[in-house]
C-alpha cells in the first residue's frame, strides 16, 4: 500500500476482533518504528508489547482515565504497545536543553515512530488506537519501567471490528500560511 493511501485509510479503531496479531505483522510494525528519525539519532524509544490478558486488563482498568472511549479497545484488542521514552536525551546537548522546547523532544520522536507504526499497521489491514488519556505513572508501575523512562502513550493494535467514517479535518486554507502569519 502506498504511504498516502495508508494515511487516508487510517482511522482510530475502538472495536477489535479477538483474532491474534501474527508475529510477522508485529515485527514489521516495530521495524517501521525503529526506522523513524529522532533527535540526533538518540532513538530513546522503548516499546513494551503487552499481550498477556491480565496485564492488558490491569492497564485498561487501572491506568486509563475514567470514561476513556478507548477502554473497551484496550481490554479486547490482542496487543497494547506501551510507548516509553528515555528522558533527558532527546533535545539535550552536553546535558543541557539545546532549544527553547526544553526536554520535550522525546514526545516528538515518539510521535514520529508511532505514526510510522500506525500507518504500517493500516497497510497490513490492522487497526490502531492511540490512548493518551491515561495515568502514565500507573502504566510505569504495572510494567515496572526503570527510573528515567516515561510512558508517553499507548497504542492499541489488532484486527478492526468496525469501519468508521473519517473524522473531519480543518481545511488546508486554515492550516497553511503563505510566507508568514498575517499582520494583526
Ligand atoms: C496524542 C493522541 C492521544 C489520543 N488519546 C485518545 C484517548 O485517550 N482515547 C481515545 O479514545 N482516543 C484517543 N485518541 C484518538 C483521537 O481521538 C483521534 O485520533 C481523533 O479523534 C481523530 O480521529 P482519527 O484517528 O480516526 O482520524 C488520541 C489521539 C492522539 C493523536
Amino acid at each position: 500500500m502506498e504511504v498516502l493511501e495508508a494515511i487516508k485509510k487510517r482511522r482510530s479503531i475502538r472495536a477489535f476482533k479477538a483474532t491474534p496479531v501474527s508475529q510477522s505483522a508485529l515485527d514489521t510494525i516495530l521495524e517501521a518504528g525503529r526506522l523513524a528519525p529522532s533527535w540526533a539519532n538518540t532513538q530513546t524509544w522503548r516499546w513494551v508489547v503487552v499481550q498477556d490478558p491480565d496485564v492488558k486488563l490491569r492497564i485498561a482498568e487501572q491506568a486509563l482515565r475514567p470514561g476513556n472511549r478507548g477502554t473497551d479497545a484496550a481490554k479486547k484488542a490482542p496487543v497494547v504497545i506501551a510507548a516509553f521514552a528515555e528522558l533527558n536525551k532527546a533535545g539535550f546537548r552536553d546535558g543541557q536543553p539545546a532549544t527553547d522546547k526544553g526536554g520535550y523532544w522525546y514526545m516528538f520522536d515518539a510521535g514520529l515512530a508511532l505514526e510510522n507504526m500506525a500507518l504500517t499497521a493500516t497497510s497490513l489491514g490492522l487497526g490502531t488506537l492511540f490512548i493518551g488519556g491515561m495515568n502514565s505513572k500507573e502504566v510505569e508501575k504495572i510494567l515496572k519501567s526503570p527510573q528515567g523512562c516515561t510512558c508517553v502513550i499507548l497504542m492499541i493494535l489488532g484486527h478492526p471490528d468496525e469501519d468508521p467514517e473519517a473524522r473531519p479535518r480543518k481545511e488546508t486554507a486554515e492550516l497553511v500560511l503563505r510566507d508568514g502569519f498575517p499582520e494583526k
